[in-house]
């Protein structure tokens, strides 16, 4: 069996160092090079230690990428795009984790992202990566950017309910507690020890970019009104998001089972979790860590047309590096679950 050969681009940081420990079990890649301008020539382990012993790759520079089959793009917003003539002579798949090409109508981008883009031939062939979504487009997809964390959260919740057009014309709102990791690992005095330690931080109560991609996946016959706020809290990885939505005619709790059944029945990594007795009745990231899963659970209150929506991920597996390899099987025809088998812990 011919191996596909990777390299991923921003490895040293949270979102690559997942991704390598996802792919060097992946029978079908083999892992060509991994890139650090701060770690240059230091072996990965310097900056991922659970990988002392497994890897001996060492970084080099982007300036030195090779060809190869497909390269994974872990960097921050902006660069990606800045680069894009370069990355695309050095592969023929682009799978690219940041934001840079998640937002295809301009005008969304502009209001959510502040400034215009400059315009680029790559935007319009770049596939959106929700994989249980856009399945479809994925399959022999050249270029792929993978969705955001919180947005795919909330996304996976939704959707069914907009899809069929159940949601009244009020604005949903959608609330997600985060784990520091998502802000990277570069230091700040925001996430310096004693000022991040016991707080709990509503650092985007409006205005988080996500919401582009909850409005682009969500409106169907007209714009959906979501207002999305997030709070840090004290977790290292994981996304909990609280979705209210009213909907248009009442539901029984029975008609939503069956509305998620029929979207997600099949899916692998998605579980509607709505337990009647035990502790993790509804969906928890404590049990999603390293999990490429996105559990989803709901409540319908009986005194309103209001449903709430819980769902839960890993932020940097089903939120980063978990789908960006989901949709590298789909896209190269490997059984999708490949290398993502992790069922997590119960107790960590
Ligand atoms: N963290 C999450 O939960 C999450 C979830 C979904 C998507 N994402 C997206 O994934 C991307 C990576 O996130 P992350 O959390 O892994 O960030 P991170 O920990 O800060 O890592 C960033 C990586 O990019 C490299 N880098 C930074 N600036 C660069 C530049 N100007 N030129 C070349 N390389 C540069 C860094 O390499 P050096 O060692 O050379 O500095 C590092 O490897 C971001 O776009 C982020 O929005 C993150």
């Amino acid at each position: 069996m011919t191996k596909l050969k990777v390299s991923i681009v921003g490895c040293s940081g949270y979102v690559g160092g997942e991704l390598l420990r996802l792919l060097l079990f992946h029978d079908q890649v083999e892992i060509q090079q991994i890139t650090s301008e701060r770690f240059l020539g230091k072996p990965a382990s310097r900056t991922h230690p659970n990988l002392r012993g497994i890897t001996k790759l060492n970084y080099t520079s982007i300036n030195d990428l090779e060809k190869c089959d497909t390269l994974f793009l872990c960097l921050p917003h902006g660069v990606s795009s800045s680069s894009i003539n370069y990355f695309a002579s050095k592969a023929s798949q682009i799978i690219d984790l940041s934001s840079d090409f998640r937002i295809c109508d301009d005008t969304l981008y502009e209001k959510w992202y502040g400034k215009k883009r400059k315009s680029s031939k790559y935007l319009e062939n770049f596939v959106y990566g929700i994989p249980e979504l856009h399945r479809d487009k994925m399959v022999n997809a050249s270029y792929i950017s993978s969705a955001g964390c919180n947005a795919t959260a909330v996304i996976l919740a939704l959707y069914p309910f907009f899809k069929e057009d159940l949601v009244e014309k009020l604005p949903v709102i959608s609330e997600a507690k985060v784990g520091t990791s998502e802000g990277g690992n570069k230091f700040s005095m925001a996430t310096h020890h004693p000022e991040r330690t016991g707080s709990i931080r509503s650092y985007m109560p409006v205005l988080h970019r996500h919401t582009a991609e909850m409005v682009q996946e969500l409106s169907f016959n007209s714009t959906s009104k979501i207002h999305f706020s997030a709070t840090a809290i004290q977790m290292v990885r994981g996304v909990l998001a609280t979705s209210h939505i009213f909907l248009k005619r009442d539901l029984e709790e029975r008609d939503i089972w069956s509305l998620y059944r029929k979207y997600y029945l099949d899916e692998r990594f998605i579980r509607i979790v709505k337990e009647r007795q035990g502790i993790y009745r509804l969906p928890d990231p404590k049990i999603l860590i390293g999990t490429n899963y996105c559990d989803i659970g709901f409540v319908k209150d009986p005194n309103s047309n209001r449903v709430v929506v819980i769902s839960a991920i890993d932020n940097l597996m089903k939120g980063a590096a978990g789908q960006a390899v989901q949709a590298f099987n789909i896209s190269n025809n490997i059984d999708e679950i490949k290398a993502l088998e992790f069922p997590g812990f119960h107790i960590i």
